[in-house]
């Protein structure tokens, strides 16, 4: 099955007065110039939320395919131009009861045929990552019906993150690398060790390489993660993406997951101090942007100094 890659920078058009007025209010409290462009979710707790009431595990993932609707619509009204969800793991199914995953894999299908009307009238744009490839036949189909159904869209970019795992992730696109630089090589008459020499690896291989070999080559890293059920863990989930994001974790379970829940992790999110490994609020006497580091004290003498300063023998730390 071929995806194509969404735009990176869908349009948007003002749907704030279509939230509820619980939503109105939090949303009313957000600062619009620091909202993040990507959300990504882990649900969980489908089973939890099912146990509580007494009720087999598949009413639980039912009853989350329910919030899912409701989460991509608030999503949509706010013009988050992406939302990732993940909705089935690589060890989801390895590990699950055949009869699990087998559910999973319908409820994916009835809810795409049921869902796709609601994703063009809210301007939602199908997407998915994962090996899809492994997915059976007939999933396969619709989940390309339903992408070419909303390719259209220009509002929120939905990604369902499908037998996916971040792992088996970097692992495709290492291949993916070494594959077109095999190809290169044929096409130039040379060998692989030859290219690489005329470059060198460095060049050919980057941080923006693997980037654009990931399955999320065309979005930008999600800002914010958000984890239901009260685990604090990250599941294999885009751990190459996620390297700045935001985590916020609620003890909600995903049945129990509404649009108000997702502004109100927006206005935790809003709350941070990003500084990406920088010191945004330092003072400006500290932070000198085009410090060179050449021009650095060497740490042995810096180190001296303040040994020097602890022990009252030696004057404050000299400042360039
Ligand atoms: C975790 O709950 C959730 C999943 C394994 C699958 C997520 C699926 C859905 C939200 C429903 C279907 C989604 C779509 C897009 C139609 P769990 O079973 O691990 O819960 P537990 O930890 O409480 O057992």
């Amino acid at each position: 099955m071929r995806i194509t890659p969404p735009s990176p920078f869908p349009s948007t058009s003002s749907r704030i007065h279509e939230l509820s007025p619980e939503e109105q209010i939090l949303f009313a409290q957000l600062d619009p110039t620091r909202m993040p462009r990507h959300v990504a979710i882990i649900m969980d707790g489908n089973g939890r939320w099912a146990g509580k009431r007494a009720l087999k595990r598949f009413l639980g993932h039912q009853q989350g395919a329910e919030s899912v609707q409701f989460v991509v619509e608030t999503a949509s009204r706010i013009d988050l131009p992406f939302l990732t969800l993940y909705a089935f793991s690589l060890e989801n199914n390895l590990r699950r009861p055949k009869a699990e995953v087998s559910f999973l894999m319908k409820l994916l299908k009835s809810y795409l045929v049921g869902n796709v009307k609601r994703m063009n009238d809210n301007n939602v744009r199908m997407n998915y990552i994962g090996r899809t490839q492994e997915l059976p036949a007939e999933v396969q189909d619709t989940m390309q019906w339903a992408m070419e159904s909303t390719v259209k869209n220009t509002g929120t970019v939905l990604t369902l993150a499908l037998n996916y795992g971040a792992r088996s992730e970097v692992v495709d696109a290492t291949r993916a690398i070494l594959a077109n630089l095999i190809a290169e090589a044929h096409q130039r008459g040379c060998s692989l060790e030859d290219l690489l020499q005329v470059d060198g690896l460095d060049a050919r291989i980057d941080e923006e390489h693997i980037t654009a070999h990931l399955y999320t080559a065309n979005m930008p890293d999600p800002d914010l993660v958000i984890r239901t059920s009260g685990e604090q863990r990250i599941s294999n989930f885009l751990l190459w993406q996620i390297a700045y994001a935001e985590i916020f974790i609620t003890d909600r379970l995903w049945p129990d997951f509404r649009g108000a829940h997702l502004l109100e992790a927006l206005q935790a999110f809003q709350s941070r101090d990003r500084r990406f490994g920088g010191l945004n609020d330092a003072p400006s006497d500290e932070v000198q942007p085009d410090e060179n580091l050449a021009t650095l004290e060497p740490a042995d003498q810096v180190a001296e100094e303040i040994e020097g300063q602890l022990n009252g023998r030696a004057p404050a730390i000299s400042r360039r």
